[in-house]
Protein backbone atom coordinates (compact mmCIF):
# COMPACT_ATOMS: atom_id res chain seq x y z
CA UNK A 1 0.00 0.00 0.00
CA UNK A 2 1.30 3.73 -0.66
CA UNK A 3 0.95 5.28 2.81
CA UNK A 4 1.46 9.12 2.96
CA UNK A 5 2.10 9.85 6.60
CA UNK A 6 2.00 13.67 7.50
CA UNK A 7 4.03 14.87 9.92
CA UNK A 8 6.52 11.99 9.97
CA UNK A 9 9.44 14.06 11.52
CA UNK A 10 7.86 15.28 14.58
CA UNK A 11 7.76 12.96 17.64
CA UNK A 12 5.27 10.07 16.88
CA UNK A 13 5.01 10.39 13.54
CA UNK A 14 8.74 9.09 13.15
CA UNK A 15 8.26 6.51 15.31
CA UNK A 16 5.04 5.37 13.34
CA UNK A 17 7.15 5.48 10.05
CA UNK A 18 9.76 3.81 11.18
CA UNK A 19 7.51 1.21 11.87
CA UNK A 20 5.87 1.04 8.93
CA UNK A 21 8.84 0.46 7.38
CA UNK A 22 10.70 -1.93 9.53
CA UNK A 23 7.27 -3.82 9.75
CA UNK A 24 5.56 -3.48 7.22
CA UNK A 25 5.84 -4.16 3.21
CA UNK A 26 3.69 -0.52 2.48
CA UNK A 27 5.58 2.43 1.01
CA UNK A 28 5.69 5.64 2.92
CA UNK A 29 5.91 9.34 1.76
CA UNK A 30 6.65 11.60 4.22
CA UNK A 31 5.44 15.10 3.99
CA UNK A 32 6.75 17.21 6.74
CA UNK A 33 6.98 21.58 6.69
CA UNK A 34 9.87 20.74 9.06
CA UNK A 35 8.76 23.31 12.04
CA UNK A 36 10.53 23.67 15.08
CA UNK A 37 9.18 20.09 15.87
CA UNK A 38 10.39 18.34 12.93
CA UNK A 39 13.61 17.08 13.05
CA UNK A 40 14.58 14.52 9.87
CA UNK A 41 18.00 13.12 12.22
CA UNK A 42 15.12 11.14 13.55
CA UNK A 43 14.44 9.06 10.09
CA UNK A 44 18.63 9.92 8.71
CA UNK A 45 18.74 5.75 8.56
CA UNK A 46 16.01 5.70 6.18
CA UNK A 47 17.25 8.62 3.33
CA UNK A 48 18.36 5.71 0.64
CA UNK A 49 15.73 3.16 1.13
CA UNK A 50 13.74 2.77 -1.58
CA UNK A 51 10.24 2.30 -0.07
CA UNK A 52 10.48 6.24 1.67
CA UNK A 53 10.26 9.59 0.40
CA UNK A 54 10.59 12.58 2.08
CA UNK A 55 8.83 15.64 0.95
CA UNK A 56 8.96 19.06 2.43
CA UNK A 57 5.97 20.95 2.53
CA UNK A 58 2.86 22.39 4.28
CA UNK A 59 -0.32 20.68 4.37
CA UNK A 60 -2.01 23.91 3.78
CA UNK A 61 0.21 24.08 -0.06
CA UNK A 62 -3.05 22.72 -1.76
CA UNK A 63 -0.98 21.91 -5.34
CA UNK A 64 1.97 20.09 -3.76
CA UNK A 65 -0.30 17.96 -1.70
CA UNK A 66 -2.40 17.34 -5.46
CA UNK A 67 0.67 16.67 -6.85
CA UNK A 68 2.15 14.27 -3.96
CA UNK A 69 -0.90 12.11 -3.72
CA UNK A 70 -1.03 11.60 -8.07
CA UNK A 71 2.54 11.41 -8.44
CA UNK A 72 2.80 8.70 -5.59
CA UNK A 73 -1.06 6.89 -5.99
CA UNK A 74 -1.78 7.82 -2.28
CA UNK A 75 -3.93 4.91 -0.91
CA UNK A 76 -4.25 5.79 2.42
CA UNK A 77 -3.27 8.88 4.52
CA UNK A 78 -2.16 8.85 8.16
CA UNK A 79 -2.84 12.79 9.56
CA UNK A 80 -0.03 13.33 12.24
CA UNK A 81 1.11 16.81 11.14
CA UNK A 82 -0.27 19.52 13.82
CA UNK A 83 1.13 22.75 16.25
CA UNK A 84 1.23 20.01 18.83
CA UNK A 85 1.94 22.33 22.38
CA UNK A 86 -0.43 23.50 24.51
CA UNK A 87 1.78 26.20 25.81
CA UNK A 88 2.81 27.19 22.32
CA UNK A 89 -1.17 27.75 22.09
CA UNK A 90 -1.62 30.05 24.69
CA UNK A 91 1.47 32.28 23.78
CA UNK A 92 -0.13 32.20 20.28
CA UNK A 93 -2.85 30.43 18.67
CA UNK A 94 -2.91 31.51 15.11
CA UNK A 95 -0.95 28.76 13.74
CA UNK A 96 -2.56 26.36 15.78
CA UNK A 97 -5.75 27.35 13.97
CA UNK A 98 -3.90 27.72 10.46
CA UNK A 99 -1.88 24.44 10.88
CA UNK A 100 -4.79 22.34 12.69
CA UNK A 101 -7.95 23.70 11.19
CA UNK A 102 -7.07 25.10 7.65
CA UNK A 103 -4.50 21.87 6.99
CA UNK A 104 -6.15 19.47 7.53
CA UNK A 105 -9.41 20.44 5.86
CA UNK A 106 -7.25 21.03 2.64
CA UNK A 107 -5.54 18.05 2.75
CA UNK A 108 -9.64 16.21 3.37
CA UNK A 109 -10.65 18.15 0.26
CA UNK A 110 -7.43 16.70 -2.17
CA UNK A 111 -6.98 13.64 -0.36
CA UNK A 112 -11.80 13.01 -0.93
CA UNK A 113 -10.68 14.21 -4.65
CA UNK A 114 -7.89 11.78 -5.48
CA UNK A 115 -9.92 9.60 -4.31
CA UNK A 116 -7.90 8.01 -1.23
CA UNK A 117 -9.40 5.07 0.27
CA UNK A 118 -8.54 5.41 3.98
CA UNK A 119 -7.99 8.62 6.16
CA UNK A 120 -6.82 8.60 9.62
CA UNK A 121 -6.89 11.76 11.76
CA UNK A 122 -5.33 11.58 14.89
CA UNK A 123 -6.95 13.63 17.10
CA UNK A 124 -6.36 13.39 20.72
CA UNK A 125 -8.30 12.99 24.66
CA UNK A 126 -7.76 16.63 24.99
CA UNK A 127 -10.56 17.30 22.57
CA UNK A 128 -12.56 15.71 25.44
CA UNK A 129 -11.66 18.90 27.82
CA UNK A 130 -10.92 18.16 31.74
CA UNK A 131 -12.31 15.15 34.14
CA UNK A 132 -12.77 15.74 37.95
CA UNK A 133 -11.07 13.03 39.77
CA UNK A 134 -14.06 10.28 38.72
CA UNK A 135 -14.78 8.77 35.15
CA UNK A 136 -13.21 8.10 31.74
CA UNK A 137 -13.51 10.09 28.67
CA UNK A 138 -15.61 7.25 26.33
CA UNK A 139 -16.07 8.14 22.41
CA UNK A 140 -19.07 9.90 23.11
CA UNK A 141 -17.77 11.99 25.62
CA UNK A 142 -19.26 15.61 24.28
CA UNK A 143 -16.65 17.54 22.98
CA UNK A 144 -15.38 20.58 25.41
CA UNK A 145 -11.87 21.89 24.47
CA UNK A 146 -10.25 23.99 27.12
CA UNK A 147 -7.29 25.33 25.32
CA UNK A 148 -6.55 26.86 21.66
CA UNK A 149 -4.53 23.47 20.65
CA UNK A 150 -7.47 21.53 21.95
CA UNK A 151 -9.89 23.46 20.22
CA UNK A 152 -7.85 23.41 16.80
CA UNK A 153 -7.64 19.58 17.15
CA UNK A 154 -11.63 19.64 18.04
CA UNK A 155 -12.48 21.54 14.99
CA UNK A 156 -10.00 19.62 13.19
CA UNK A 157 -11.79 16.01 14.00
CA UNK A 158 -15.16 17.33 13.31
CA UNK A 159 -13.97 18.23 9.92
CA UNK A 160 -13.05 14.46 9.79
CA UNK A 161 -16.24 13.26 10.97
CA UNK A 162 -18.52 16.03 8.43
CA UNK A 163 -16.59 14.62 5.72
CA UNK A 164 -17.76 10.93 6.41
CA UNK A 165 -21.35 12.47 6.87
CA UNK A 166 -21.12 14.66 3.78
CA UNK A 167 -19.24 12.98 1.27
CA UNK A 168 -18.98 9.41 2.71
CA UNK A 169 -15.19 9.82 2.78
CA UNK A 170 -13.53 6.99 4.98
CA UNK A 171 -12.15 8.75 7.59
CA UNK A 172 -11.27 7.13 11.04
CA UNK A 173 -10.64 9.36 14.06
CA UNK A 174 -8.21 8.29 16.78
CA UNK A 175 -8.25 10.14 20.26
CA UNK A 176 -5.21 9.10 22.05
CA UNK A 177 -3.61 9.98 25.42
CA UNK A 178 -0.55 11.71 26.49
CA UNK A 179 2.58 9.90 24.26
CA UNK A 180 5.93 9.46 25.98
CA UNK A 181 9.51 7.92 24.02
CA UNK A 182 12.29 8.07 22.31
CA UNK A 183 12.41 11.45 19.94
CA UNK A 184 9.84 13.64 21.92
CA UNK A 185 10.56 17.12 21.67
CA UNK A 186 11.53 18.22 24.84
CA UNK A 187 9.00 21.39 25.51
CA UNK A 188 6.36 18.02 26.51
CA UNK A 189 6.84 17.26 30.64
CA UNK A 190 8.76 13.99 30.21
CA UNK A 191 11.82 14.92 27.88
CA UNK A 192 12.07 18.53 29.36
CA UNK A 193 12.26 17.38 33.06
CA UNK A 194 15.03 14.16 31.91
CA UNK A 195 16.95 16.90 29.83
CA UNK A 196 16.93 19.60 32.66
CA UNK A 197 17.71 17.42 35.31
CA UNK A 198 20.95 15.83 33.68
CA UNK A 199 21.90 19.75 33.13
CA UNK A 200 20.80 20.18 36.96
CA UNK A 201 18.51 22.93 36.26
CA UNK A 202 15.30 23.59 38.07
CA UNK A 203 12.51 21.44 36.99
CA UNK A 204 8.92 24.11 36.68
CA UNK A 205 6.02 22.18 38.03
CA UNK A 206 2.97 23.79 37.09
CA UNK A 207 0.40 24.58 39.51
CA UNK A 208 0.76 22.31 42.59
CA UNK A 209 1.35 19.34 40.20
CA UNK A 210 -1.62 17.37 40.96
CA UNK A 211 -2.78 17.47 37.13
CA UNK A 212 -3.20 13.65 35.70
CA UNK A 213 -2.13 12.25 32.46
CA UNK A 214 -2.55 9.02 31.50
CA UNK A 215 1.00 8.11 29.95
CA UNK A 216 1.10 5.91 26.85
CA UNK A 217 4.67 4.69 25.40
CA UNK A 218 4.45 6.12 21.85
CA UNK A 219 5.35 2.67 20.30
CA UNK A 220 1.87 1.50 21.85
CA UNK A 221 0.42 4.50 20.54
CA UNK A 222 1.91 3.50 16.77
CA UNK A 223 0.26 0.15 16.69
CA UNK A 224 -2.99 0.99 17.53
CA UNK A 225 -2.94 3.30 14.75
CA UNK A 226 -1.70 1.15 12.40
CA UNK A 227 -4.70 -1.36 13.13
CA UNK A 228 -7.23 1.36 12.76
CA UNK A 229 -5.17 2.25 9.66
CA UNK A 230 -5.98 -1.36 8.44
CA UNK A 231 -9.01 -2.39 10.35
CA UNK A 232 -11.04 0.73 11.65
CA UNK A 233 -14.56 1.43 10.64
CA UNK A 234 -14.98 3.92 8.56
CA UNK A 235 -16.48 7.13 10.63
CA UNK A 236 -15.52 5.63 13.95
CA UNK A 237 -13.91 6.91 16.49
CA UNK A 238 -11.25 4.64 19.03
CA UNK A 239 -9.64 6.08 22.09
CA UNK A 240 -6.34 4.94 22.68
CA UNK A 241 -4.62 5.14 26.24
CA UNK A 242 -2.61 3.30 28.24
CA UNK A 243 -4.78 3.07 32.01
CA UNK A 244 -2.12 4.90 33.75
CA UNK A 245 -2.89 7.90 35.58
CA UNK A 246 -0.13 9.94 37.08
CA UNK A 247 0.06 12.85 39.22
CA UNK A 248 2.56 15.27 37.19
CA UNK A 249 4.74 15.77 40.52
CA UNK A 250 4.93 11.94 41.47
CA UNK A 251 5.94 11.53 37.93
CA UNK A 252 8.62 14.07 38.24
CA UNK A 253 9.61 12.72 41.36
CA UNK A 254 9.45 8.95 40.18
CA UNK A 255 12.43 10.76 36.67
CA UNK A 256 14.78 12.76 39.19
CA UNK A 257 15.12 9.53 41.34
CA UNK A 258 15.57 7.38 38.43
CA UNK A 259 18.55 10.17 37.32
CA UNK A 260 19.63 9.92 40.61
CA UNK A 261 19.12 13.93 40.85
CA UNK A 262 17.69 15.91 43.88
CA UNK A 263 14.68 16.29 44.31
CA UNK A 264 15.36 20.32 45.43
CA UNK A 265 15.10 20.63 41.42
CA UNK A 266 11.63 20.83 41.07
CA UNK A 267 10.43 23.73 41.00
CA UNK A 268 6.67 25.05 41.57
CA UNK A 269 5.54 27.35 38.86
CA UNK A 270 2.84 29.41 37.78
CA UNK A 271 0.08 27.27 36.71
CA UNK A 272 -0.63 27.21 32.86
CA UNK A 273 -4.10 29.07 32.03
CA UNK A 274 -6.92 26.87 31.56
CA UNK A 275 -5.30 23.70 32.83
CA UNK A 276 -6.88 20.67 32.50
CA UNK A 277 -7.10 18.94 35.51
CA UNK A 278 -6.88 15.10 34.80
CA UNK A 279 -7.05 12.67 31.50
CA UNK A 280 -8.28 9.06 31.69
CA UNK A 281 -9.11 7.46 28.50
CA UNK A 282 -11.23 3.67 28.83
CA UNK A 283 -9.47 2.39 25.83
CA UNK A 284 -12.27 -0.49 25.47
CA UNK A 285 -13.52 -0.36 22.13
CA UNK A 286 -10.16 -0.71 20.18
CA UNK A 287 -9.18 -3.17 22.92
CA UNK A 288 -12.39 -5.45 22.10
CA UNK A 289 -13.30 -4.55 18.38
CA UNK A 290 -9.79 -4.23 16.99
CA UNK A 291 -7.86 -6.45 19.26
CA UNK A 292 -5.46 -3.93 20.92
CA UNK A 293 -3.48 -3.93 23.82
CA UNK A 294 0.07 -1.74 25.40
CA UNK A 295 2.29 -3.78 25.59
CA UNK A 296 4.64 -1.65 27.45
CA UNK A 297 4.08 -1.21 30.90
CA UNK A 298 4.99 2.14 32.45
CA UNK A 299 8.41 1.53 34.19
CA UNK A 300 9.50 -0.48 31.43
CA UNK A 301 8.77 2.30 29.09
CA UNK A 302 9.73 4.80 31.49
CA UNK A 303 13.22 3.13 31.67
CA UNK A 304 13.70 3.11 27.99
CA UNK A 305 12.87 6.50 27.70
CA UNK A 306 15.41 7.38 30.15
CA UNK A 307 18.04 5.57 28.67
CA UNK A 308 17.41 7.22 24.96
CA UNK A 309 17.38 10.59 26.32
CA UNK A 310 20.46 9.52 28.57
CA UNK A 311 22.26 7.66 24.69
CA UNK A 312 21.18 10.54 22.39
CA UNK A 313 21.99 13.50 24.20
CA UNK A 314 23.31 15.51 21.27
CA UNK A 315 20.17 14.59 19.94
CA UNK A 316 18.42 16.89 22.46
CA UNK A 317 21.33 19.74 23.27
CA UNK A 318 21.31 20.45 19.71
CA UNK A 319 18.07 20.93 20.14
CA UNK A 320 17.52 22.94 23.42
CA UNK A 321 20.66 25.15 22.41
CA UNK A 322 18.90 26.22 18.99
CA UNK A 323 15.93 28.35 18.04
CA UNK A 324 13.92 26.28 21.47
CA UNK A 325 16.84 28.22 23.71
CA UNK A 326 14.94 31.32 23.37
CA UNK A 327 11.21 29.87 23.27
CA UNK A 328 12.38 28.16 26.78
CA UNK A 329 13.79 31.41 28.23
CA UNK A 330 10.41 33.11 27.00
CA UNK A 331 8.53 30.68 29.23
CA UNK A 332 10.58 30.19 31.89
CA UNK A 333 13.14 32.92 32.13
CA UNK A 334 16.99 32.40 31.49
CA UNK A 335 17.27 30.84 34.79
CA UNK A 336 14.58 28.05 34.69
CA UNK A 337 12.86 29.87 37.72
CA UNK A 338 10.37 32.65 36.19
CA UNK A 339 6.28 31.61 35.62
CA UNK A 340 4.89 28.99 32.98
CA UNK A 341 3.00 31.79 30.93
CA UNK A 342 6.27 33.77 30.89
CA UNK A 343 5.10 36.66 33.48
CA UNK A 344 7.02 36.87 36.79
P1 LIG B 1 5.20 17.05 17.05
O1 LIG B 1 5.01 18.50 17.36
O2 LIG B 1 6.37 16.35 17.61
O3 LIG B 1 5.26 16.87 15.44
C1 LIG B 1 4.43 17.57 14.57
C2 LIG B 1 5.03 17.45 13.17
O4 LIG B 1 4.15 18.13 12.25
C3 LIG B 1 6.41 18.11 13.03
O5 LIG B 1 7.30 17.25 12.35
C4 LIG B 1 6.12 19.36 12.19
O6 LIG B 1 7.23 19.76 11.38
C5 LIG B 1 4.94 18.91 11.36
N1 LIG B 1 4.13 20.03 10.86
C6 LIG B 1 3.66 21.09 11.57
N2 LIG B 1 2.98 21.92 10.77
C7 LIG B 1 2.98 21.36 9.53
C8 LIG B 1 2.42 21.73 8.28
N3 LIG B 1 1.71 22.88 8.15
N4 LIG B 1 2.60 20.92 7.22
C9 LIG B 1 3.33 19.77 7.33
N5 LIG B 1 3.90 19.38 8.49
C10 LIG B 1 3.72 20.16 9.57
O7 LIG B 1 3.84 16.36 17.43
P2 LIG B 1 3.55 14.91 18.09
O8 LIG B 1 3.64 15.02 19.55
O9 LIG B 1 4.34 13.92 17.35
O10 LIG B 1 2.00 14.75 17.71
C11 LIG B 1 1.63 14.26 16.43
C12 LIG B 1 0.12 14.27 16.31
O11 LIG B 1 -0.44 13.46 17.33
C13 LIG B 1 -0.51 15.64 16.47
O12 LIG B 1 -1.57 15.74 15.57
C14 LIG B 1 -1.03 15.66 17.91
O13 LIG B 1 -2.13 16.50 18.04
C15 LIG B 1 -1.41 14.19 18.08
N6 LIG B 1 -1.34 13.66 19.45
C16 LIG B 1 -0.22 13.83 20.20
C17 LIG B 1 -0.14 13.26 21.48
C18 LIG B 1 1.10 13.41 22.32
O14 LIG B 1 1.09 13.03 23.48
N7 LIG B 1 2.20 13.94 21.81
C19 LIG B 1 -1.23 12.55 21.98
C20 LIG B 1 -2.40 12.42 21.19
C21 LIG B 1 -2.42 12.98 19.92
O1 LIG C 1 -3.32 14.26 26.03
C1 LIG C 1 -2.75 14.31 24.75
C2 LIG C 1 -1.92 15.57 24.61
O2 LIG C 1 -0.77 15.39 25.43
C3 LIG C 1 -1.51 15.84 23.16
O3 LIG C 1 -2.66 16.10 22.41
C4 LIG C 1 -0.56 17.05 23.09
O4 LIG C 1 -0.09 17.22 21.76
C5 LIG C 1 0.62 16.76 24.00
O5 LIG C 1 1.48 17.90 24.02
C6 LIG C 1 0.15 16.46 25.43
O6 LIG C 1 -0.44 17.62 26.03
P1 LIG C 1 -0.18 18.01 27.57
O7 LIG C 1 -0.44 19.45 27.74
O8 LIG C 1 -0.87 17.07 28.49
O9 LIG C 1 1.41 17.67 27.65
P2 LIG C 1 2.63 18.45 28.31
O10 LIG C 1 3.82 17.54 28.21
O11 LIG C 1 2.77 19.84 27.79
O12 LIG C 1 2.20 18.54 29.83
C7 LIG C 1 1.91 17.40 30.59
C8 LIG C 1 1.50 17.83 31.98
O13 LIG C 1 2.65 18.41 32.62
C9 LIG C 1 0.45 18.94 31.98
O14 LIG C 1 -0.40 18.74 33.11
C10 LIG C 1 1.24 20.23 32.17
C11 LIG C 1 2.42 19.77 33.02
N1 LIG C 1 3.69 20.50 32.79
C12 LIG C 1 4.13 20.61 31.51
C13 LIG C 1 5.31 21.28 31.25
C14 LIG C 1 5.81 21.44 29.83
C15 LIG C 1 4.40 20.98 33.85
O15 LIG C 1 4.01 20.86 35.03
N2 LIG C 1 5.58 21.64 33.60
C16 LIG C 1 6.07 21.82 32.34
O16 LIG C 1 7.15 22.47 32.17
Amino acid sequence: MNVLVTGGAGFIGSNFVRMLLEESGDRVINLDLLTYAGNLINLAEYEDDPRYRFVRGDIRDRDLVRKVLADEKIEAVVHFAAESHVDRSVEGPEIFILTNVLGTEILLEECRAAGVNRFVMVSTDEVYGSLGDEGHFVENTPLAPNSPYAASKASADLLCRSFFKTFDFPVVITRCSNNYGPYQFPEKLIPLMIAGALEDRPLPVYGDGRNVRDWLYVGDHCRAVDLVLRRGVPGEVYNIGGCNEMRNLDLVEMLVDKLGKSRDLITFVKDRPGHDLRYAIDATKIIEELGWKPQVDFQAGLDLTVEWYLEHRTWWEEIRSGEYTSYYEKMYGADGRHTANGKS
